[in-house]
Order: C-alpha cells, then structure tokens, then sequence
C-alpha cells in the first residue's frame, strides 16, 4: 500500500489551481468509472453528479462559494446532488436494474426492494437525505484518494451556498440539491499550501484497539 500512502502524503486541498490545465477525454471517462463503481448501501446510489467546465458557469459558482479561486481555476468542478430515493423512486429503479443486470425473477427483486421501500417511506425526508449524504461521501472519498494516485490535484469543499449552487445548476427542479463539490486540476507553483506540512491527530489520539479481556500483567 506504499504508493497509495505516498499519494496521501503528496495531495493537499489545492486552493490554486493551473487555469490552462485541461482533463484528458480519458481521464475524465475514467472519473466516472470510479464514481459509478463506487458502492452504496443496498447499492441505489441516492445521488447524481454533475461536471462543471465552462468557464462562465464556474465564476458563477465560485461566487457562490463565497469566492473561494479553486473552483474557477479547476479544470472541472463536481457537484455531488443527492435526491430523496422515495420521491425519486429509486428503490423501483433498483429492482429494475436487478432484474436486467442480474436477471433477478421480477418477484423476487421486487419483494426486496420493496422491503427497503417501506422502512424507509418510514422515515422522514430530512433523515432520507441525511442517509443519502452518506452514500454521496463515499463517492467522495474514493474519488479523492483515486485522483491522488493518478497525479490529480483537488480540493473537497462544504464552503458554498447550496441554495444558490441548486438555482444556478438548475437542481431543484430535477428533485436534486447540491450537498459537497469536488474541484479537480493541476495545482498552480504558486498555491503556498502545498508547501505547508500535514495536519493530523496522532495515532494515539485516533486508533485504539478493542480488546475482550483486560491484558494480565505479570
Ligand atoms: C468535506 C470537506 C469539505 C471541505 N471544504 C473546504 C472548503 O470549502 N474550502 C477549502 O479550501 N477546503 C475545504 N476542505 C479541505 C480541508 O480543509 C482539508 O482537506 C483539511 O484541512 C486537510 O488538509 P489536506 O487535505 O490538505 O491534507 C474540505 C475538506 C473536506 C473533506
């Protein structure tokens, strides 16, 4: 797992990015790869995502994002929107998807879903969302850690409007609401922070190990 930690080491939250920088036609397929691949509870991935690159619509959400420069200097900037699975009819989109993919009987991947439905038909919408926030994070974190390896430069980022993110995308009307973005590049020479060493809490502060029985000490 050496290249993997010595990709850790070397991302940082980039604040400026290389504005000429342009993703390949692959690299970008390949963007949606691992967001499609990435899992989900109960696999309905209750979330849609959506790419920004024009130059015109990333000022406007860097303004949006209480202009913060990383999101008009990306090559791409993605908005992970999540959508309540029940208004969405995500579930039924499931049991389809099993019974093509998987050739599940029509039954039995509907009695399944089905029962997913209903537990959650029992919740309220705010707890609906929450959970398909979780799911949208996922996404998120494998993304992050996958462009890393690739020698990509990004930065997650909860600093923006959401209400106006959803007006400018048009979101509200697709029962979607931006939650998270990820701006994505090459980082500028010029951006100080990646000079700047990493912060994190040590192991002792974070790990610990769950043991059954108090150790014996002779
Ligand atoms: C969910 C999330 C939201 C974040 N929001 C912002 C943001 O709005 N603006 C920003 O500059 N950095 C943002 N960050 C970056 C963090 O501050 C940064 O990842 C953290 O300080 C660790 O530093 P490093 O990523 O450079 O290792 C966000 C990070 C995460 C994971």
């Amino acid at each position: 797992m050496n290249n993997i930690i010595n990709a850790l080491q070397k991302r940082y939250a980039t604040k400026k990015f290389n504005a000429d920088f342009k993703l390949s036609a692959e690299q970008e397929q390949q963007i949606q790869d691992i967001i499609r691949l990435t899992p989900s509870s109960m696999g309905i991935q209750p979330y849609e995502v959506v790419f920004v690159k024009e130059p015109g619509l990333k000022k406007s959400l860097m303004a949006a994002a209480y202009n913060q420069g990383q999101v008009e200097s990306s090559a791409m900037t993605i908005v992970f929107a999540i959508g309540d699975p029940i208004e969405k009819g995500w579930f039924d989109r499931q049991a389809e998807l099993l019974i093509k993919e998987r050739h599940m009987p029509r039954e039995k991947a509907e009695s399944y879903m089905n029962g997913f439905k209903s537990s959650f038909e029992g919740m309220s919408k705010a707890a609906r969302l929450e959970w398909a926030g979780r799911q949208a994070y996922i996404a998120l974190g494998s993304l992050l850690t996958s462009l890393a390896m690739e020698g990509l430069d990004a930065c997650p980022m909860e600093g923006f409007d959401r209400a106006t993110f959803d007006d400018i995308l048009n979101l509200g009307e697709r029962g979607l609401s931006s939650l998270v973005i990820l701006t994505v590049g090459q980082r500028s020479p010029e951006d100080q922070t990646q000079y700047e060493a990493k912060v994190r809490k040590s192991s002792r502060e974070l790990f610990s190990y769950a043991l059954s029985q108090t150790p014996e000490w002779n």
